[in-house]
């Protein structure tokens, strides 16, 4: 993600809060420039000073009061906070507040909440977002958050305010668009404690589901059981499932809709014929035969419609890479297929990597490189903007 942020910390809520949020910025490659307040009473630089500012996010570091109008115009975001109810009135009015109106960036504004249900400082002049250019918005209060020896504030959680940053410097490209995205694994029960399922995490599925929300677009996920926290987004909406039944299911009920769906999960291909109703005893036998059927495909289901979203599948394969995806994308009518080779190191299942190749029935076939999973499903997304009609 690229992007200038200009961070405006305040008080003590800098120390072990703002530091951290500098840090986790510049691991998503957002260039951070701080601007401590310096105003009368508990200001940032009395907790953190302007060296360890500057050494953290790796620009120099000058106090607020000595910044103009063109060092906000410079910036893609302004993080103001946390800051106190007293400082976050200096900055919605006089100079400050005309210099963020006439360098016209978004923004973000984190409130401490001092007592649970506490509403924002009331302004002269109207709301925070009637005063501030558009795109603004405020975060308030949160989780507490330990201060050491000062104690604790309740702040809004960090990842909750990185949501909001990619959020508000991401390219809306996808704007307009419904997307359903499959992720996951499922599990096929055998009796109430035994089931059938694989290694998949969801992290894949999860990644684009994210980036397409970010990107603008509104996204169904239909997942299945996973150890993951579906991301905090207005336009992201989770169906949880487990089985492939119920996944089938749930995207039946829902593909009328969408654009686009991006099936990676990884759907069991049987399901034992009959659930017990009680645990199967293991009694003296050494060995046990489970009969099992077939589930319903749901992305060769969807292929066969004749009026369909455009369809994205994946394959998980282990030989023949090529040859089989390749197979898979004409089986089952897709508009791309991204091949991932699971024997590959850092490939699949359950890593934070992943390197697909994307198959189009007429088109050669497109190697990614091995990136991050969050990587890897932006240029997939990306991918798919180049070859969906109508976009
Ligand atoms: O979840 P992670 O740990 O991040 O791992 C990511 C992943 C390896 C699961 C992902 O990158 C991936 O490859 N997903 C597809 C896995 C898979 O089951 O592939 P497949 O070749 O068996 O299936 C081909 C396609 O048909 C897939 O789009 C699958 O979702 C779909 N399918 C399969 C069976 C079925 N009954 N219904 C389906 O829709």
């Amino acid at each position: 993600m690229a992007g200038r942020i200009l961070l405006i910390p305040d008080g003590p809520a800098s120390l072990l809060y703002a530091t951290e949020l500098v840090e986790k910025l510049r691991q998503k490659r957002y260039s951070v420039q701080v601007a401590p307040t310096a105003y009368d009473g508990p200001s940032a630089t009395a907790f953190v000073s302007e060296l360890a500012w500057a050494t953290l996010s790796g620009h120099p570091c000058r106090p607020i009061e000595a910044l103009d109008e063109a060092a906000f115009r410079e910036q893609d975001l302004i993080l103001l906070g946390p800051v106190s109810p007293r400082v976050f009135s200096i900055f919605c009015q006089g100079k400050a507040l005309s210099y963020l109106q006439a360098a016209g960036r978004p923004v973000l504004a984190l409130l401490p909440q001092l007592c649970q249900g506490e509403p924002a400082p009331a302004l002269e002049g109207g709301t925070f977002s009637q005063l501030m250019p558009p795109g603004s918005s405020l975060l308030a209060g949160g989780v507490p958050h330990s201060l050491g020896a000062l104690g604790s504030l309740l702040l809004p959680p960090l990842e909750e305010v990185l949501s909001q940053v990619d959020c508000l410097l991401s390219s809306r490209d996808y704007a307009g668009k419904k997307v359903l995205i499959t992720a996951g694994p499922t599990a096929e029960d055998l009796d109430p404690v035994r089931f059938l399922t694989n290694r998949s995490t969801g992290k894949m599925g999860f990644a684009l589901a994210r980036d397409a929300a970010l990107r603008g677009a509104q996204v169904l996920l239909v997942h299945g059981p996973v150890a993951l926290t579906v991301p905090r987004l207005p336009n992201l909406t989770a169906i949880s499932v487990r089985s492939a039944t119920q996944m089938h299911q749930a995207v039946m009920d829902h593909w009328q809709e969408q654009d686009l769906a991006i099936l990676a999960a990884a759907v069991a291909d049987f399901q034992p014929l009959h659930c017990a109703e009680t645990k199967i005893k293991k009694g003296e036998a050494q060995e046990l035969s489970l009969p099992l059927k077939r589930t319903p495909d749901i992305l060769a289901t969807l292929g066969a419609l004749p009026r369909r979203p455009f369809l994205v599948g994946f394959a998980a394969e282990s030989d023949d890479v090529e040859a089989n995806a390749q197979l898979k994308l004409r089986k089952k009518h897709c508009d791309l297929l991204c091949a991932n080779d699971v024997r590959q190191p850092g490939c699949g299942f359950a890593v934070d990597t992943n390197q697909v190749t994307i198959l189009a029935p007429d088109a050669p076939p497109l190697a990614l490189p091995l990136k991050s999973k969050d990587e890897v499903a932006h240029a997939i997304l990306s991918e798919i903007l180049r070859r969906i009609p109508n976009s």
